[in-house]
């Protein structure tokens, strides 16, 4: 009876110093791992910051030479005539250098307020329908030049939602131009919008392009935050398009995710619920909390 006890005593001890070398050791695990995630999170930021100035002088600085270099060229048209077909060509390259300097500074000023939580919406009573044909009119000509096939398929039955037009106009317009431009020519992207169930809006783009692994979706969703993003970049942009997109969305109630493969494609998702509730903070929170250079 007592050799008994003993033995179970004994045992119970044992098992007792077994259970606690085990939480132990999945303490120490746990601990190794979020220090790692924060090691990684840490390292990308770094990343992105010392990429970050010399990416955005060169964003800056490339539509600025254009302006200043033809513009100095027509003002000499009194000096050394320059034929009426040059002319409009150097004027319109002034326009495109001068559009594409706005949509710079518009960003960096969207994120800015996003970041401070000053960002507001005009919301109300919308077609998301119009708000999709509208994208899908503005990506035809980026599609077609680089020679991408660009897919629209619109649900007939979608509800009304409630939002800002011209916000989630511009978030899905970022989404399709990420599409169009990080595919390769002959390549496919399909804008596609349905009614969910639950009465809310799913909107799906889908690329075949060059996809991403899971650290470089990690880096793509901070602010400035770029695959490729050093000197060897092999597409322009700010690396704002993303987070503003993901931003303007959650300040609509709604969701964004995306699913890529490297190599296969990528496939953005957001969902917006019927009547959506606007969540300025936590879109303010999403952005700030993903470790990109703030602007405050
Ligand atoms: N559909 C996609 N396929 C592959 N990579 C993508 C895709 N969308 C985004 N990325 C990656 O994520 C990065 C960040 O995207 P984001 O739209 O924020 O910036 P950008 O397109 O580089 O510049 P911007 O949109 O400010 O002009 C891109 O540079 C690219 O590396
Ligand atoms: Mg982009």
């Amino acid at each position: 009876m007592i050799r008994g006890s003993i033995g179970k005593q004994k045992n119970t001890s044992l098992m007792g110093e077994y259970a606690s070398l085990i939480g132990e050791a999945i303490l120490r695990q746990r601990t190794r791992e979020a220090e790692h995630a924060a090691r990684i999170e840490a390292e990308l930021a770094d990343r992105v910051k010392s990429e970050f100035i010399s990416n955005m002088s060169h964003e800056l600085r490339t539509p600025l030479n254009t302006m200043i270099g033809f513009s100095k060229i027509l003002s000499e048209h009194d000096k050394r005539r320059i034929p009426d077909t040059e002319i409009v060509e150097y004027s319109k390259l002034i326009l495109d250098a001068a559009g594409h300097l706005l949509s710079v500074i518009n960003d960096i000023l969207d994120i800015s307020k996003i970041q401070s939580g000053r960002y507001t919406l005009d919301a109300r009573e919308i077609s998301i329908e119009d708000v999709i044909q509208a994208t899908f009119s503005t990506g035809r000509n980026a599609a077609r030049e680089a020679g991408i096939n660009l897919d629209c398929e619109i649900a007939t039955n979608l509800p009304l939602v409630r939002g800002d037009a011209a916000k989630l106009q511009q978030a899905f317009s970022n989404l399709v131009s990420n599409a169009i431009k990080f595919t390769l020519k002959g390549g496919a992207v399909k804008l596609e919008a349905v009614r969910l169930n639950d009465g809310g809006v799913g909107v799906m783009i889908r690329d075949t392009g060059v996809g991403m692994s899971a650290d470089e979706l990690k880096l793509a969703t901070i602010p400035f935050g770029q695959v490729d993003g050093g000197r060897a970049r092999w597409r322009e942009g700010t690396g704002l398009g993303l987070p503003i997109a993901r931003s303007l969305i959650e300040l609509h109630g709604g969701q964004m995710t995306i699913k890529t493969e490297k190599g296969i494609g990528t496939e953005v998702g957001v969902i917006l619920p019927s009547s959506s509730t606007i969540n300025i903070r936590e879109a303010r929170d999403a952005v700030l909390g993903s470790g990109g250079p703030s602007l405050f």
